[in-house]
């Protein structure tokens, strides 16, 4: 079928209190893995684009590749832009056919990112496009982030409330813990905060730096109001690590396909495990 946009998944996902799983793809491989995988869990998906994946693969792969994927399945899928970086490389998204852009104006002082989100948010709108923001720092495993940082980098709900109804944005993600990348030690969310940020918005929350948070967490985290969940580095540890099983065992393998071939078979049932997990298997 043909793409479809995220607010329109997020709804159902609300309603029946589950959370949708968002996979970072880079090549033909990976996409296959996640479409594989949604099939198998009739679950609906979200694609999505890094800058990292764009600057490898180039923004029109990117969406030849998922396009095809969409085409070629009955199960929902979303491509969307991850952590867009300026107002330019979101609207050439829009335009090219992603059905929803993430508008990352998190490291802006707050008048200016609710500005510019408030203008993404009114062209999207026009082209049927959702818009995903960010508020908070949400960062990667290698900051080392201080209790005394926390309430200065973590997402101020009160902020939240006023960035929510003053954007209209359809999605947020929120600073609560998490981060990019392997953890080194056990994450620890605030739950608490998360309450308060659910309790004051009316759109659904956004989970990033998901791999490696315990499944214990991630299920308290839809519980209290996380919508959709982002996974990379998980999706990385397996592809990467299939290859390196083949070459390990087959040193002189040469053939590629020996080697995708496993690698997309191992992220496919990565991916199935974390759809079950999130909750919406069988809910296309
Ligand atoms: O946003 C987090 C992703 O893991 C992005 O990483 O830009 O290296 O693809 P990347
Ligand atoms: P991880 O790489 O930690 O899974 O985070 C992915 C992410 O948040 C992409 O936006
Ligand atoms: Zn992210």
């Amino acid at each position: 079928m043909a793409l479809v946009p995220l607010a329109d998944l997020l709804q159902k996902a609300d309603q029946e209190e589950y959370a949708l799983g968002a996979f970072n793809c880079n090549n033909m491989e990976i996409v296959q893995s996640i479409v594989n995988a949604a099939e198998a869990e009739s679950s609906p998906v979200i694609i999505q684009a890094s800058q990292g994946a764009i600057k490898y693969a180039g923004l029109n792969y990117i969406i030849a590749l998922v396009r095809q994927a969409a085409e070629g399945t009955a199960v929902p899928v979303v491509l969307h832009l991850d952590h867009g970086t300026s107002f330019e490389q979101v609207m050439q998204c829009i335009r090219f056919g992603f059905t929803s852009v993430m508008f990352d104006g998190s490291s802006m002082p707050l008048e200016e990112n609710i500005a510019q989100t408030r203008k993404v948010v009114e062209i999207a709108r026009v082209f049927g496009v959702s818009v995903e923001a960010e508020l908070g720092r949400i960062g990667g495993t290698e900051d080392d982030i201080s209790v005394s940082d926390k309430d200065a980098l973590f997402t101020d709900p009160a902020e939240a409330e006023r960035f929510v109804a003053e954007t209209d944005v359809d999605a947020l993600a929120i600073a609560i813990g998490t981060a990019h990348g392997q953890y080194k030690g056990e994450p620890e969310l605030d739950f608490d905060r998360l309450e308060e940020v659910n309790r004051r918005i009316s759109c659904p929350v956004v989970l990033h730096g998901s791999s490696g948070v315990p499944d214990e967490s991630i299920k308290k985290a839809i519980g209290l109001g996380v919508r959709k969940i982002n996974i990379d580095t998980n999706i990385r540890e397996a592809f990467v690590g299939a290859m390196r099983k083949v070459l390990n065992e087959k040193p002189d393998e040469i053939d590629p396909r020996k080697v995708l071939g496993p690698a997309r078979q191992e992220t496919t049932e990565v991916i199935r495990e974390k759809i079950r997990l999130f909750g919406s298997s069988k809910k296309i």
